[in-house]
């Protein structure tokens, strides 16, 4: 074994082991990265199973560890402590999978044997309305975890749940006939005309009452109504198409399914529903009440399908959804980037459709949920006036500061600087949005977001800057090199190098971003440390500076592949 996970493998040989010991059958990872020292990886199995098989766990440890095959990979493993299997990788072995790293573009990392259809939905915005701070997690979040699931080598789909169906168009579709603005408008005047549009449906009621009738117009499928819709839908998918090509997002017009895409499935939803007895009427609304949910009276809580105005809502879009997406497009998986708010919407979602056979055994769903972004006073963020941050904005003003951050770079001609402002400021409102713990919130700071110190992209980019620099410096062939681990500093690199796959596997199989964060954080600086303690092109000795070039070489390829799993570029010269 060359390639691959490392701790998946000692699992493998562990559990082979334990065959001969007992029959129990342990699931999940056995053997875990350690970072004691002299310790690569741990195993506490023999804790558990010696409590269950009534011997001393001691004892099991010595069990497994004579049955145990290792040796091709390991030293043979040390039992300490209470029980613990302690595995300590071979240098040489170390040596040999660096060494083959460096000719696969996977650095290690296996395609999955059990590729799986996955629809995931993510950024979602609302029509009329300009994208804003709250749809960068989304946004961001959800297209680093597409970018993993297709590494991964599954097969993904992305979906954008546009925002461009229901009562809100009916307001602003009246208030466009209004105004009739002469000349295209941009996506700015559409939130004036949202703004413009909500307060006159709450002061005139002429206006109300039309836009009441314009929204039965929209959904009765009239020529009229639906140009002037589409129009306003068309001007925003415009916008968003800047943003995301602004951002670097993976997603295109042919990846919106808007709520009105779903239209034609409603009527069905509810027929299909009452068919099978899940309906009830409340208050003359169609209603779902899955099992296990309820308010705080302990009163069961309804999904409403459809309103008792015979319009349809949020909820019963959403259960059409999930029924496209299992049915007539045959996915395995839906994934859901979505507030922690909309958990319990989900979750509901997810009751009915399991109900209702719409997801069956062989179908996961998931609402990948996450906090918010608070200003730097801990609330949530605002511009001075009280109003959402508009992502264009804040994107512009990250670029300028990055920009500020190579100010001193007279070096750089003024398209590289551009480039180069682009690549640090996207990728450190990226980056700082995926490295924490997505489920908490987190306070956007420029001045954290963007230090050359710490965990953040910045400092990862310029790692791999320097990193270049000096493969540039020697100007070298490394093709035959072998890397050899003379000094501690280097095999705790070739250590972190190796353990590439395992970070991808973490973080895709929670869905959490913010574990190949950690490591590739860790990984710069294991590399910082090699570097003062090991010199690269003054090295001396036979093999020793090409040996360390490599080892360069590779760390290099590992924060550039690791950082674009993410949807963050690393440019040569910082
Ligand atoms: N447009 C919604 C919002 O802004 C998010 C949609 C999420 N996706 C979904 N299938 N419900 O809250």
């Amino acid at each position: 074994m060359l390639f691959g996970d490392v701790s998946e493998e000692l699992t493998r040989r562990v559990v082979e082991a334990l065959h001969h010991v007992s029959d129990m059958e342990p699931s999940g990872a056995l053997v875990r990265a350690s970072s004691r020292s002299g310790v690569d990886y741990q195993c506490d199995l023999a804790m558990s199973l010696g409590k269950r098989l009534g011997k001393p766990p001691r004892e099991v440890a010595a069990d497994i560890a004579t049955r145990l095959d290792v040796a091709d990979i390991a030293e043979p493993p040390k039992i300490a402590g209470p029980g613990f299997l302690n595995f300590t990788l071979r240098t040489s072995w170390l040596e040999d999978r660096t060494t083959a790293l460096n000719g696969d573009p996977r650095l290690g990392t296996a395609v999955t044997a059990r590729p799986r259809r996955i629809a995931i939905d993510y950024s979602s915005p609302n029509v009329a309305k300009e994208m804003h701070v709250g749809h960068l997690r989304p946004t961001i979040i959800g297209d680093a975890i597409a970018r993993l699931l297709r590494f991964a080598g599954h097969d993904v789909i992305p979906h954008n749940h546009l925002g461009d169906w229901g009562t809100p168009f009916g307001m602003l579709i009246e208030h466009l006939l209004d105004e009739r603005p002469s000349g295209p408008y941009t996506i700015g005047d559409l939130n004036g005309f949202y703004r413009a549009a909500r307060s006159k449906f709450e002061t005139d009621d002429d206006f109300a009452t039309r836009s009441r009738e314009r929204v039965v117009l929209l959904q009765g499928g009239d020529d009229d109504t639906l140009s002037l819709w589409r129009h306003l839908v068309d001007e925003s998918t415009r916008h968003f198409t800047q943003v995301y090509e602004l951002l670097g997002i993976d997603l295109s017009s042919e990846d919106v399914y808007g709520e009105s895409f779903y239209n034609p499935f409603l009527g069905a939803v509810v027929d299909d529903l009452t068919a099978v007895g899940l309906t009830e009427l409340s208050d003359g609304a169609v209603c779902v009440f899955p099992d296990g949910f309820r308010n705080r009276e302990g009163e069961p809580l309804p999904l409403i399908v459809r309103k008792r105005d015979g319009g349809y809502g949020y909820a019963a879009t959403d259960l059409a959804t999930v029924r496209y997406w299992t049915e007539q497009r045959r996915v395995n998986d839906l994934l859901y980037v979505v507030g922690a708010p909309q958990a319990q919407h989900f979750a509901m979602v997810f009751a009915v459709c399991r109900a209702a056979g719409w997801l069956g055994e062989e179908h996961r769903a998931e609402h990948i949920g996450f906090g918010s972004v608070l200003g730097e006073d801990g609330r949530a963020m605002k511009t001075r006036a009280g109003e959402s941050v508009r992502l264009s904005d804040l994107l512009t003003e990250a670029v300028s500061h990055a920009a500020a951050v190579i100010d001193g770079r007279g070096d750089l001609s003024p398209e590289v600087r551009e480039e180069v402002a682009g690549a640090i400021g996207i990728g450190a409102v990226k980056y700082a949005d995926l490295s924490g713990d997505r489920e908490r919130d987190y306070v956007f700071s420029w001045e954290r977001m963007l230090s050359k110190n710490g965990n953040t992209s910045v400092y990862l980019q310029y790692a791999n800057a320097r990193i270049r620099s000096v493969l540039a410096k020697a100007d070298q062939e490394l093709t035959g090199v072998r890397i050899t681990l003379g000094h501690p500093a280097e095999r705790a690199l070739a250590l972190a190098l190796a353990r590439f796959p395992e970070a991808v596997g973490s973080a895709i199989a929670g869905h959490l971003p913010h574990k190949l964060c950690t490591y590739l954080y860790e990984t710069a600086v294991v590399f910082s440390r090699f570097y003062e303690q090991c010199p690269v092109l003054d090295a001396e000795g036979p093999g020793v500076r090409d040996s360390r070039l490599l080892l360069a070489d590779l760390t290099s390829k590992t924060l550039t592949l690791g950082l674009s799993l993410l949807g963050i570029s690393t440019p040569a010269r910082l």
